[in-house]
């Protein structure tokens, strides 16, 4: 019998493209595995009336270990005209699968690497004085809470009455006091202690591991000074633990502005959902971009590795696919990581560096060339021709 029992939730338009190519490069490295295949997504919310159907949950309740490609994801009244009209107001909500699986599972613990390739022609570059251009090493991996914060999901387009009431007894509720409800929507940010710690020490757990400095908590707690604060007092708590390893601290909006300045100096950063978020979009803006974006989602019980890229819909139907598979594969990496299969991880990491730093196979993202039909004829490599590449090479 296989290790491993593996549940593949390929999603939505490239999902269905890059997670297949994954599964070539996993069955290549001797990673010993079974598949099984589970919906997710926007089919199912069309004719079921739920984005995450329960046969999804059950196997990723039972097997532990799930990989992801890309859900097509819209806002409610879009969702709600696109359902099946025979399920149309039956009070079907749409919810991101996504999000409720992170919740349902308790996935909090996001980690999402942005470490440059040598040679990647999409790496950062930084002016010298002299004149000339140099090319530091971004090696940085976001910690990113992934149940609560901005996206608890607790919130409201007209709050009801008792909610009103509740925050009018805030002082600063006074200047909304008039607005009337539907013209005022109320997102939460949640955060409480024992996901912050948990979040801040894996964020510490990994830092010791690979030998850094510091740990960068990046809120902002001059403003935001319940939540934020809470995330600094348990970064500050957390730290004590971790004698050999600084905790640094940086407000969002600085950090994003550093980005152009010294994004070398930055190996560990924790944040909150939201700015966790943004910072690992940005951050992988430095090392080639959503092709390039890889993470984890991992809860006391359950994981599942997914790139950071949506479901990119305009490049879905495109036959041969161009989209850059090597998001997905390096979050199956990830997964192979996750389980203590270091080596084999590390020969799927070098594999995709070496294909990277030889620079002959490229999609169309690694050239800088608008994405189309056209791509290929234009001299990108296609989903399959990168995959094709990495195998090669392992
Ligand atoms: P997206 O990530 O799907 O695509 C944005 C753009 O990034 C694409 O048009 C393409 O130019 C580029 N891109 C993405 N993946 C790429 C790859 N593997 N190789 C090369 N280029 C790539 O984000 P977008 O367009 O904002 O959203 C499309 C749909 O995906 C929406 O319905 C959105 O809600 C959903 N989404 C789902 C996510 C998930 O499944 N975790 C995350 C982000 C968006
Ligand atoms: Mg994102």
């Amino acid at each position: 019998m296989p290790k491993y029992t593996v549940i593949t939730m390929p999603g939505d338009g490239i999902g269905n493209q890059v997670l297949p190519e994954s599964l070539r490069v996993l069955k290549a490295v001797g990673f010993d595995a079974d598949y099984i295949h589970a919906d997710i997504g926007w089919d199912c919310w069309c004719n079921q009336g739920n984005a995450l159907p329960d046969r999804t949950i059950e196997l990723l309740m039972k097997h532990k270990l799930g990989l992801f490609g890309a859900i097509t994801s819209k806002p409610n009244k879009a969702a709600q005209a696109e359902l099946n009209p025979e399920l149309q107001g039956k009070g079907y909500i749409y919810y991101s699968p996504i999000v409720t699986m992170r919740q349902k599972f308790k996935l909090d613990i996001c980690m999402r690497p942005c470490i440059g390739f040598i040679g990647n022609p999409l790496n950062y570059i930084r002016k010298e004085n002299s004149g000339g251009f140099e090319e530091p090493q971004v090696n940085t991996t976001i910690f990113r809470q992934g149940t609560e914060g901005m996206y608890a999901g607790v919130e409201w387009t007209n709050p009801p009455e008792n909610v009103r009431s509740a925050l009018n007894s805030h002082s600063k509720f006074k200047a909304f006091a008039d607005v009337p409800g539907p013209d005022i929507a109320i997102s939460c940010r949640i955060i409480t202690r024992n996901a912050a710690r948990r979040i801040i020490t894996a964020a510490f757990e990994y830092a010791k591991k690979k030998r850094f400095k510091a740990v960068t908590i990046c809120e902002k707690p001059n403003v935001l000074r319940e939540t934020s604060g809470l995330m600094e007092e348990a970064a500050k708590e957390v730290q004590k633990h971790y004698h050999d390893i600084q905790l640094w601290s940086t407000n969002i909006d600085a950090q994003l502005m550093w980005l152009n300045k010294n994004p070398e100096d930055y190996n560990v950063v924790v944040a909150s959902n939201l700015f966790g978020d943004i910072l690992s979009d940005a951050f992988a803006g430095l090392v080639g971009g959503l092709g390039f974006a890889a993470s984890g989602n991992i809860g006391e019980n359950v994981a599942v590795f997914e790139p950071t890229h949506g479901s990119a819909p305009k490049y879905a139907e495109l036959n041969p696919s161009i989209v850059n598979p090597i998001a997905m594969i390096l979050s199956a990496a990830m997964m192979v990581e996750h389980v203590g299969e270091t080596d084999k991880a590390d020969r799927i990491k070098n594999a995709v560096a070496a294909v990277v730093k030889e620079g002959k196979v490229r999609t169309y993202d690694m050239m800088r060339m608008p994405g189309g039909a056209k791509s290929i004829s234009q001299g990108a490599a296609s989903t399959t021709q990168m995959a094709d590449a990495i195998l090669a090479k392992l």
